[in-house]
């Protein structure tokens, strides 16, 4: 039986006749890379966050804080890391959240696509965002036969809503992602330094420009006046959402819908109690509030409330040994973010499957070594609190 471990194997024996990896396997090597490839500007945005970026940091800190106890004479020759979720059985519990700049990640402008291929190739579900350089139709397609998710930046056009979703079934995307906490735009210094922000220069704004009731709302095509594309996009992005709105998303789409940004207790439960297929936990990667406490030490709080609910999760992921502490924490999917970004900005599709095949290779060892023959045996040891 193939295991994702496996991959160490085609590294080292590549080795043997002179072969070392074209990308790196670990984050630290990975970033070093992706800031010499990128520019200024698009590194700033991806790399950056919220505030002093407090929060971002002790996302990825706190995984430091939580570690597993190995269980000895296990047979672990063989592991299953298989998830069912939403009707649909993942051979992992791995997923790609949504990057609004993926686009830009690649030299030709097409990062969605290259993350969807990337997707394809690895059989890890990709989350899409409402922000894209290519409409949500073709990246859909390239993702193959890989399950795919679909991330909503509510408008406030009720109208352009429900079209953005209809397309998103239409286009096969098994869930819908409604990301809670982003109707503005939280503040970041090295973008406000630079004064960047690549939406406003109409950038990742094709799900819009191709969409018939946007275009539908505009004197003139986007093709032909851009500013005043960009300036309807700036007028509808970002409704309030409150939970008298999640009513209106169960009515018009039988799509699995899920809820992204829950990091209270009392909120998941609310939501579980509404009836929502997912529960999404998530701080955007500390890029919207410098709120200060990491995901990560949120996650039992959200699993506790989210009760039977399935609940994803994300912010401060960099390695396969941090999938399976989420997991012991009790996450049902992980989302890598920034890793698989800095993948596609050094290899394109290439380089993002590679860092996704690195975490994947490492969460299964971590099991392999650590006596955990399934997710269900990681989540029954659980994670331990090291302070
Ligand atoms: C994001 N994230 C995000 N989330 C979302 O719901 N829609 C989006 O379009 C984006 N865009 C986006 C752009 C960039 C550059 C980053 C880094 C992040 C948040 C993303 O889905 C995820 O929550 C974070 O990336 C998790 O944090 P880490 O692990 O990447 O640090």
């Amino acid at each position: 039986m193939a295991h994702f471990g496996d991959f160490q194997n085609e590294i080292y024996g590549a080795g043997l006749s002179g072969t070392i990896p074209s990308f790196p396997v670990d984050f630290r090597t990975l970033e070093k890379r992706a800031e010499a490839a990128l520019s200024p500007s698009i590194l700033n945005y991806v790399q950056g966050g919220c505030g002093n970026e407090g929060t971002q940091n002790a996302n990825v800190e706190a995984f430091n804080r939580w570690g597993m106890v190995p269980r000895m004479l296990v047979d672990c020759t063989s592991r299953d890391l298989s998830v069912d979720i939403f009707d649909l059985k993942l051979q992992s519990p791995v997923f790609m959240a949504p990057i609004g700049v993926n686009g830009e990640m690649t030299q030709d402008r097409c990062g969605d696509i290259a993350a969807a291929q990337a997707s394809a190739a690895v059989n890890v579900p990709f989350c899409a965002s409402t922000l894209s350089n290519t409409p949500m139709e073709d990246v859909s397609r390239a993702t193959a036969e890989t399950p795919a998710f679909f991330q909503l930046y509510t408008p406030r056009n009720e109208e352009l809503a429900a079209s953005l979703i209809h397309r998103a079934g239409n286009a096969g995307f098994k869930a819908l992602v409604i990301t809670l906490d982003t109707w503005v735009t939280g503040w970041r210094p090295r973008d406000l330094n630079t004064s960047n922000f690549p939406q406003l220069r109409g950038k990742v704004l094709e799900n819009y420009f191709s969409d018939p009731v946007f275009r539908a709302m505009l004197a003139r095509p986007p093709e032909e006046d851009l500013a005043a594309a960009v300036s309807a996009w700036g007028a509808t992005f970002g409704k309030v959402l409150t939970w008298d709105d999640i009513g209106w998303f169960r009515e018009i789409t039988d799509m699995p819908i899920v809820l992204k940004g829950i990091c209270h207790e009392d909120d998941a439960r609310r939501a579980a109690d509404m009836g929502v297929d997912g529960i999404y936990c998530s701080n955007h990667g500390g890029r919207q509030a410098n709120g200060g406490i990491a995901a990560i030490d949120l996650l039992p709080g959200v699993v506790k409330g989210a009760g039977s609910v399935p609940v994803m999760f994300d912010s401060g992921v960099r390695s396969g040994s941090d999938v399976i502490k989420a997991i012991a924490l009790g996450a049902t999917m992980v989302g890598i973010g920034r890793p698989y970004a800095y993948g596609l900005a050094i290899g394109g599709a290439k380089g993002a499957a590679h860092v996704l095949r690195s975490i994947l290779a490492e969460a299964d060892l971590l099991m392999a070594v650590d006596g955990y023959p399934s997710l269900a045996a990681v989540r029954e040891e659980g994670a331990r609190r090291l302070d």
